[in-house]
């Protein structure tokens, strides 16, 4: 399941040939676009699944739930190439509330702006195989809803220093920096080499792991700057942890994950996907 809208035509080819490998599914929330898909996929033999993207928060892509995604879902239904698998909605404006009950309140009433589309297309004779919603932060809530057939989450894989703030949540985080002291400039100061090219600052500041009282501050092109305890032992040269503030935005800066167990490096994992957005 790709849970965005793919537009270009020279991606559209690739997705096209992706299904030669796996069952995908697409976002599609634009007729000309679902014509387009339809054509490439006609063009390689294959017919490609699609899920109506719902803007069920206002915010982002999609159609508007119930008439205007009913009537989009009767459109596409016509469209050669191409085959309607379901619908799909995300509730990302709650997924890092941290009190799980107003999470759940939130998103629960966009997960039932879903459920109710879902039964209006239904209702007007088309099939909805796949109802897709939900995030890391709200995987339970979307996973509770009887609608829902599928869940979204991806964060949970690796965590952050974001998530970790969420009450409910039973995953801890995996994903570190591994950063080196570059510099001790004042006793209260330790300067690692891990700026924004290296850890995003996108929700903010990372964590520093197992350092007692260590405070990230600071972050520019190249440095991080970390507050410490006077007393603090750290030196340069010597290696710490850092818990990013997002996982994925980090993650895409990287060649390879180090997996570790016991201490010890047990694989690299070469991270395909990165840089692969142009
Ligand atoms: C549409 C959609 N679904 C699911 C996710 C996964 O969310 P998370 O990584 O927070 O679990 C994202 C993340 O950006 C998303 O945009």
């Amino acid at each position: 399941m790709i849970t965005n809208e793919v537009v270009e035509p020279g991606k559209l080819e690739r997705l096209a040939g992706l299904n030669n490998y796996a069952d995908v599914n697409v976002a599609v929330d634009n007729l000309a676009v679902a014509k387009k898909i339809g054509e490439i996929a006609r063009s390689q033999g294959i017919k490609q699944g699609v899920l109506v993207e719902l803007d069920v928060r206002n915010k982002r892509c999609g159609r508007i739930p119930g008439k205007d995604a009913a009537e989009f879902v009767k459109e596409i239904e016509n469209v050669r190439g191409i085959e309607f698998r379901g619908l799909m909605g995300y509730e990302g404006p709650f997924l890092d509330v941290p009190d799980f009950e107003t999470r759940r309140a939130g998103a629960s009433i966009l997960l039932d702006k879903l459920a109710d589309t879902v039964e209006m297309v239904e209702r007007a004779g088309a099939q909805v195989e796949i109802v897709s919603a939900g995030s890391t932060g709200t995987y339970n809530i979307a996973g509770e809803h009887s609608i829902v057939t599928e869940v979204e989450a991806g964060s949970y894989v690796f965590m952050d220093s974001t998530y970790r703030k969420l009450k409910g949540l039973p995953f801890h985080c995996a994903l570190t920096i591994l950063a080196t002291v570059i510099s001790r400039p004042i006793p209260e100061r330790v300067v690692v080499d891990v700026g924004w090219k290296t850890m995003t600052p996108e929700f903010g500041l990372g964590e520093v792991k197992d350092v007692e009282g260590a405070k990230f501050y600071h972050q520019s092109e190249e440095h991080g700057l970390i507050a410490v305890d006077s007393r603090n032992h750290l030196k340069v040269g010597d290696k710490i942890e850092l818990i990013p503030s997002h996982c994925c935005t980090t993650v895409n800066l990287h060649d390879n994950f180090y997996a570790i167990r016991k201490g010890k490096v047990e694989a690299i994992w070469p991270i395909a996907g990165r840089g692969k957005s142009q």
